[in-house]
């Protein structure tokens, strides 16, 4: 039997022709390069294509989840893969425009890229940057930051297309809610280009900045296969501490480990498993709970858990089966979380 959300699925593949795809690979789009496949995959390359999306949804009633892919760098998908539409930006998402000191950058841009960029260009405020393998889009939803800062210290607005609606507009920074790791931003919501606020300064020395914070990455964090912080910092706290304080580092379940390096980045073995990881983020919720009394909040975004019918497709690299919730993410990327030097 065609559950509801296969049977929305499939009219909206009807509705989008040759611009979708069915049961893509998603998993393999993450830096984790672990989970399944997509029910259906759009590349939006402008905001017409996601104007198509939005009727296409709209037509196919209210069923189907949505999921933005930015770089990956955040996300883990299910091994049964996610039962949903997933929209990948590129074509004119993947501008920049540089106006004196301020930067407007499509929703597919690198965060690394633009950090370079704009230190080349002589312009301070970004270098931190080069430590988030996302995507803007990415950022401005979940506020990424590192080193002191984060994108609220220097976004001025985000432009946001509503699947719901099918309008985009412009949203102050103030209206965007912004917090720790957060923002208003929903998962029907795409965003399309962030503007930035920098300031001027020698091209050597934010340079030199970016140089250092490459240097700090690659000495106190991982390489190899993972997600970044899997979970959120507790107030006044560190959940690597706190991990590793518990006598953690170097745990496995199955293929996934975590790392003797930084005790809040899990890896996963090559052809590895999502649930496994999955299994190793509840595990060490708990031992961190019973231990130190301090419940953490993963960071890292849960793709396709908990739905046992996700049909969209078993990834050709695992073999075991799903459990927990869904939720949206971010675009393909480096083999390796960290970028290299
Ligand atoms: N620590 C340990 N053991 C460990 C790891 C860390 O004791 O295994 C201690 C460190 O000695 C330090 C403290 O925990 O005293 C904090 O560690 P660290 O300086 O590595 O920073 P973090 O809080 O773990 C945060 C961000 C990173 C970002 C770095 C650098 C979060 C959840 N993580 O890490 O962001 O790169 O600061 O600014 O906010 C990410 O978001 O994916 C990410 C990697």
């Amino acid at each position: 039997m065609v559950s509801e959300t296969g049977a929305a699925i499939d009219k909206m593949a009807e509705s989008l022709g040759r611009r979708a795809v069915r049961r893509a690979p998603l998993g393999q789009r993450t830096t984790y390069r672990v989970g399944g496949n997509v029910a259906l995959m759009v590349e939006a390359t402008d905001e017409a294509t996601l104007s198509e999306c939005h009727l296409a949804l709209r037509a196919a009633g209210s069923t189907v989840p949505v999921l933005v892919v930015g770089k990956g760098s955040n996300m883990l998908v299910s091994d049964s893969g996610f039962c949903g539409l997933a929209i990948w930006l590129g074509g004119e998402f993947a501008a920049v425009e540089i106006t004196d000191t301020t930067v407007i950058a499509g929703g597919a841009v690198g965060m690394q890229a633009l950090a370079r960029q704009t230190a080349a260009g002589g312009l301070t405020g970004f270098e931190w940057a080069v430590g988030i393998p996302g995507s803007i889009g990415g950022a401005v939803r979940m506020n990424a930051g590192g080193h002191g800062s984060q994108m609220s210290d220097v976004l001025r607005r985000a432009r946001v297309f509503d699947l719901e609606s099918g309008e985009s507009v412009w949203i102050e920074l103030a209206e965007l809610a912004t917090g720790y790791r957060r923002s208003a931003i929903k998962d029907t919501d795409v965003v399309v280009q962030a503007e930035l606020d920098l300031a001027r300064c020698e091209p050597a020395a934010a340079l030199e900045m970016v140089g250092e914070v490459v240097r700090w990455r690659l000495s106190h964090q991982p390489g190899g296969l993972n997600g970044g912080s899997v979970f959120k910092n507790p107030p006044d706290d560190s959940a690597g501490r706190l991990i590793d304080a518990t006598g953690l580092k170097g745990l496995r379940i199955g293929t996934a480990e975590i790392s003797r390096k930084h005790a809040n980045f899990f890896q996963s073995d090559r052809n590895g498993s999502a649930d496994d990881v999955k299994s190793l983020i509840e595990k060490v919720r708990s031992l961190v709970h019973e231990a130190q009394g301090v419940e953490l909040e993963p960071e890292l975004r849960m793709i396709g858990f908990g739905h046992p019918k996700a049909a969209a497709g078993q990834a050709s690299t695992s073999t075991s089966t799903s459990t927990s919730s869904t939720e949206s993410g971010s675009r393909p990327s480096d083999s390796r979380y960290r970028e290299d030097p």
